[in-house]
């Protein structure tokens, strides 16, 4: 296990790293230039396949969070390696992209949504880094689990583009790999959710742990299970991610411009 709780930074830049994490239906990053491949490893194990370049003139990186080729479930996602490589990397924002079911009335498919809540239901899942013996155990404050200030940005950069988004949603982070019951996804709506996803978290903990500003874009696929006639495909899915990717590609790359 680590000797220390936060990776040093390699990189001394006053300005610091903006990394992009990809979700499903989002494997590259438009206009992402001079890119060079890095393998890096951590104490939680190597991460491959990162992406550093620039945007605009800024530096990059985009993070599929999935790895090369979308083989690791949900629930399987070393996220604690992947945000540790990013943080060794000088990352001290995320922009997160991330593919989600629709629960709330104006969250259909192919909304973009920009959260500002999160509700974890996942188990299981490797979701700290202070579980080394420590004098002091880091209680990360966490009340808005998204930055206002990526928030604002996002926002900003919609308004743009002339792109219509949402200006705030509740993530349900459930275990998966399944989809939900019909209950369930009526349970999360009385509890308040708008959204629900399987990678939220402990990706965006993570980030606050090691002091990383952290936003999402989320897309909404399909609407949450039981809220339409229809049974959720993955195909449906799919082509659904694949008509908003444009949209999204621009939303980044105005935020990171
Ligand atoms: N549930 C959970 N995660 C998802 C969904 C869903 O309906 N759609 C895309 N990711």
């Amino acid at each position: 296990s680590p000797s220390s709780l936060s990776p040093s930074a390699p990189y001394s830049n006053s300005e610091g790293i903006t990394a992009v994490i990809g979700g499903s239906g989002f494997y590259h990053l438009n206009n992402l230039a001079d890119v060079e491949m890095l393998t890096l490893n951590t104490p939680y194990g190597n991460v491959a396949g990162l992406q550093k370049g620039q945007v605009a003139g800024k530096p990059v990186i985009f993070m599929m969070r999935h790895g090369d080729g979308h083989k690791v479930p949900p629930h399987k996602i070393n996220y604690r390696a992947n945000i540790w490589a990013l943080k060794s990397l000088g990352v001290d924002r995320i922009i997160a992209v991330n593919a989600v079911g629709g629960i709330g009335d104006d969250c259909g498919p192919g909304a973009i949504v920009i959260p500002n809540q999160i509700i974890d239901y996942s188990y299981g899942r490797e979701h700290t880094f202070a579980d080394v013996l420590t004098d002091e155990i880091n209680h990360v404050e966490f009340a808005e689990p998204y930055s206002p200030d990526l928030i604002q940005l996002l926002l900003q950069a919609a308004k743009s583009i002339a792109l219509p988004v949402l200006g705030e949603g509740c993530y349900a982070c459930t275990q998966g790999p399944r989809l939900e019951t019909a209950a369930e996804i009526a349970r999360l709506k009385r509890d308040g959710n708008t959204l629900v996803g399987m990678t939220a978290m402990p990706e965006a903990a993570l980030a606050r742990e090691l002091g990383i500003a952290y936003g999402s874009v989320c897309i909404v696929a399909n609407w949450g299970a039981g809220l339409s006639e229809q049974a959720i495909t993955l195909a449906d899915i799919h082509a659904i991610l694949a008509q908003a990717a444009d949209k999204v590609q621009g939303l980044v790359g105005e935020a990171l411009g």
